[in-house]
């Protein structure tokens, strides 16, 4: 495989971190630029960043002394690298220009941000799942006049696990409906127990934006390319509810599940058992070997003993059982900053860049 110069902009952030910390010793992407807010710029990453390095591993040498661009110089962010990862905390519509700029400038984009997941012609891709939507990127080089670059975006975190766990139950059985309750953790706020003392022993009701997310970014991936756009599939009928927990990282989800066709127990075990998809056949650097792990015992996925399962790219299921108002229910859980945020990032990186998406 062709070796990449590789971006991140939003670099001294809690996702940003996470990239840099995926990208040491990475075999096709070498980390050569990071950007951030004008407070950071012309700051050494490791004064930037201070006291907030967030990982459990040790800031890598390579990145220390590295001096922080202002991510919205991109002319001369885009001369220096490949192809960008990009995490920032910026309003809407700035992130949407900013990406587009990137993307104009003939540096493609893989974003982690909320901004594009709904342009038409931008594809929101879980790789093991809906791969084919990468088909969409020509259309999209065509609207933006470019030769190379194009914005292509991973779904929110709170996703991770359920959608994964519904999908290879939706083509033999059908799904019809499924309602969720998320239980995720505070570095999906790009916190810590540190900069966030008031969730130590708390629960909090409410995360903005979140249940819409989850209710409607699922249907966009499941969705087909018609044209020149992606339209999302109208069903299964979702419903979610979202809840921040006191947990350092690790989104769960409790999932009750009705099909057209009710499977048994033991097929459903079965479909979790087999499902793989490009990333396993193409044998991405970051693919994890199984990417659905059921576990017998009644009291797992647990958040801090699983969340790490096949470096944090795994997703974790248990509990499946009947119920009296839905066919099933069972839990899931995801690691949110790993498959959730920058794993997933540089898994969808890996993939376009098998396909040829970043020659
Ligand atoms: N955390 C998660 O689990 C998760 C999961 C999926 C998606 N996301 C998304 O990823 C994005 C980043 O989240 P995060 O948790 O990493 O946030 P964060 O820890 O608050 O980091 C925000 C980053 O954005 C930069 N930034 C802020 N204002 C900027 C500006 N005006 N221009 C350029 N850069 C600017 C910051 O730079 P400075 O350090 O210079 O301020 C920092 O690098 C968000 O869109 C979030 O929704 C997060």
């Amino acid at each position: 495989m062709k070796e990449f110069h590789v971006g991140v902009v939003g670099a001294t952030g809690m996702v940003g971190q996470r990239f840099i910390s995926l990208l040491e010793n990475h075999p096709w992407f070498h980390l050569t630029a990071v950007a951030a807010s004008p407070r950071s710029a012309g700051k050494t990453y490791k004064e930037a960043v201070g006291n907030r390095w967030a990982m459990t591993t040790p800031m890598p040498e390579v990145v220390k002394n590295m001096i922080v661009m202002d991510a919205s110089h991109v002319e001369a962010m885009a001369k220096k690298v490949d192809f960008v990862f990009c995490a920032v905390d910026m309003k809407k519509d700035e992130i949407k220009a900013l990406e587009e700029a990137y993307a104009k400038a003939e540096c493609p984009v893989i974003s982690n941000n909320s901004a594009n997941r709904f342009t038409p012609d931008v594809p929101m891709i879980i790789p093991e799942i809906n791969a084919d939507h990468a088909e969409i990127i020509p259309a999209q080089r065509k609207r933006l006049g470019t030769k190379r670059g194009f914005v292509a975006v991973k779904s929110n975190c709170s996703l991770q696990s359920y959608v994964p766990a519904l999908h290879p139950l939706m083509a033999d059985f059908g799904v019809t409906k499924s309602l969720v309750c998320t239980y995720q953790a505070i570095s999906g706020a790009g916190k810590t127990f540190e900069t966030w003392p008031e969730m130590v022993d708390n629960v909090i009701p409410f995360i903005g934006g979140e249940e819409g997310k989850s209710e409607n970014e699922p249907l966009k991936i499941w969705g087909k390319i018609e044209g020149d756009q992606i339209v999302s599939a109208k069903s299964p009928s979702l419903t979610a509810q979202c809840l921040r927990v006191a947990c350092s990282d690790g989104h769960m989800a409790a999932v009750f599940v009705s099909f057209d066709k009710k499977p048994t127990i033991e097929q459903i075990k079965e479909k979790w058992a087999s499902f793989s998809g490009e990333p396993q056949e193409l044998n991405l650097p970051s693919a994890p070997k199984q990417f659905l792990h059921y576990f017998e015992e009644d009291n797992r996925p647990q958040t801090k003993l699983d969340r790490n399962l096949e470096k944090g790219m795994a997703v974790s299921i248990g509990r499946l059982r009947e119920d009296t108002q839905y066919d099933y229910k069972f839990v899931c859980l995801s690691h949110n900053t790993l498959r959730g945020a920058a794993g997933g990032g540089v898994l969808l990186a890996e993939l376009l860049a098998a396909k040829g998406y970043l020659d």
